[in-house]
């Protein structure tokens, strides 16, 4: 019998547009939702960081220099991106850890990380992955761990104008995740106290940042 190959959408869609995915993002202004979300994530020294859907590993990297005595990990379907994440890394003299895997099927022990980041991640995912990816991070946080995610809101696509127009280039193959479905995903994977934490319009759309705590045993 075969196994079944399991397929992501990769993080420009294609493979072939990788390579300008960071300054197409950079362009965007994808940096200043990264700070953000590591801000609202309060990372502290000692603390064990890991980002879901890292791509190319941008929020990863960003966390671990603002955070330099933080342990961080990015994980990713895509070897391409991560070749990419681990030479920047690299380069910056970042020690990070970056492994192949699906935000579904996370390569983790239980109760391993004190925050899970994901940020443009969830929109990629199928589904019926949606609530296995939450309750993975779920399971992969410690008891009072938190997770912070940020992604676009439902229906961006047909705004008008320039932001219209840049959000149906960002989203017309990727779709978006609906507030109230995200907050019930991460209700429904055991988190407590979730919450919208920030929305905001930005050149690509609304996007929404959201914050929810695996309760201490
Ligand atoms: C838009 S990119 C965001 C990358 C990075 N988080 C950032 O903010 O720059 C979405 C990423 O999700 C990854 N992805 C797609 N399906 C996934 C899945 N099922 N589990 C984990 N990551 C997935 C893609 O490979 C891609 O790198």
């Amino acid at each position: 019998m075969h196994a079944t190959r399991k397929t992501y959408l990769s993080a420009a869609g294609k493979d072939w547009l990788l390579p300008f995915y960071d300054p197409f993002t950079k362009l965007l202004g994808v940096e200043t939702v990264h700070s953000k979300l590591i801000r609202q994530a309060a990372i502290s020294s000692g603390h064990r960081v890991l980002e879901i859907g890292c791509g190319t590993g941008n929020l990863a990297i960003l966390a671990k220099r603002l955070s330099p005595a933080a342990e961080v990990a990015g994980t990713d379907p895509d070897p391409k991106a991560l070749a990419r994440a681990r030479q920047k890394a690299q380069r910056r003299g970042a020690a990070l850890q970056f492994d192949p895997g699906f935000a579904e099927e996370l390569p983790y022990p239980d109760a391993s990380f004190d925050r899970v980041l994901s940020a443009f991640m969830l929109h990629h995912v199928k589904p019926e992955g949606k609530p296995l990816a939450l309750r993975q991070a779920f399971r992969v946080l410690k008891p009072g761990g938190s997770l912070h995610l940020v992604d676009f809101e439902e229906g961006q696509h047909r705004a008008g104008g320039l932001h219209g127009f840049i959000a149906s280039i960002v989203h017309s193959r990727h779709g978006s995740s609906p507030q109230h479905i995200v907050l019930g995903l991460i209700q429904g994977a055991g988190f407590k106290d979730s919450q919208e934490v920030a929305h905001e319009t930005t050149i690509m759309g609304r996007i929404v940042y959201y914050k929810a705590i695996r309760p201490p045993s």
